[in-house]
């Protein structure tokens, strides 16, 4: 299969760690989204054990993760723009190059959205679920929401397309059962207004 892309223009990794979410909406957004996972791994309790955060980006979420912590990205740059400090990996997340199990859970935030067939995303979603022996927490764009009506009012109106795939909750949690995770517990950004949502799920 082929993988969508992920295409940015030079210096795109340094602008999304430095400014995407300092300042303005952006600041709000970090914000929930810190407070949407907190709420969630606090819900999954701490099992021992290193994590996977993937894709990492430049190591936004890392630091929320309990244990040790992976990042993963295929995109070099941005792994660049992590910086060191922990252990880095330049793979894609539909190949995971790790054990089945060898983490104690698996965060997989801002990625699906840009993805934006059902057949790739069960493929990572198999993938995380491969390699985490407890938890995984995914984040999807709910369709049902003001947000993304706003985008599909743009693409209407002949406006650039953003790129990003937003489906409904009861769909992505078909899928995400489809891939051998069961749902556990849902954080919204902010219901029927942001498409941002977060999914607590555990193996099988
Ligand atoms: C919007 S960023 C999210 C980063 C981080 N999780 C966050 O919340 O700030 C999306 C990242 O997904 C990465 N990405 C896109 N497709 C990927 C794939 N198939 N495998 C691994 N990483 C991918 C991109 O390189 C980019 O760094």
């Amino acid at each position: 299969m082929r993988e969508t892309p992920y295409e940015r223009e030079p210096g795109y990794a340094l602008r999304y760690r430095d400014r995407r979410f300092h300042g303005g909406s952006g600041a709000h957004t970090d914000r929930r989204e810190r407070a949407a996972l907190r709420a969630l791994l606090a819900a999954a309790g701490h099992a021992a054990g290193p994590w996977l955060d993937a894709p990492s980006g430049a190591g936004r979420m890392s630091d929320e993760l309990p244990g040790p912590v992976v990042q993963l990205d295929r995109d070099r740059a941005m792994l660049q723009a992590a910086g060191p400090g922990r252990a880095r990996v330049c793979a894609s997340a539909h190949a995971l190059p790790f054990a089945d199990g060898a983490f104690a859970g698996v965060l997989c935030h801002r990625l699906l959205q840009h993805i934006p067939t059902a057949v790739e995303r069960r493929d990572i979603l198999r993938e995380l679920a491969r390699v985490s022996r407890g938890v995984v927490v995914v984040s999807f764009f709910d369709a049902c929401s003001v947000q993304h009506a706003r985008r599909l009012l743009r693409r209407w109106t002949g406006k650039p397309r953003s790129g990003r795939s937003a489906v409904q909750r009861s769909t992505f949690l078909a899928e995400l059962r489809a891939a051998g995770l069961r749902p556990l517990a849902v954080r919204a950004l902010r219901r029927f207004v942001a498409e941002q949502t977060l999914v607590l799920c555990q193996i099988g």
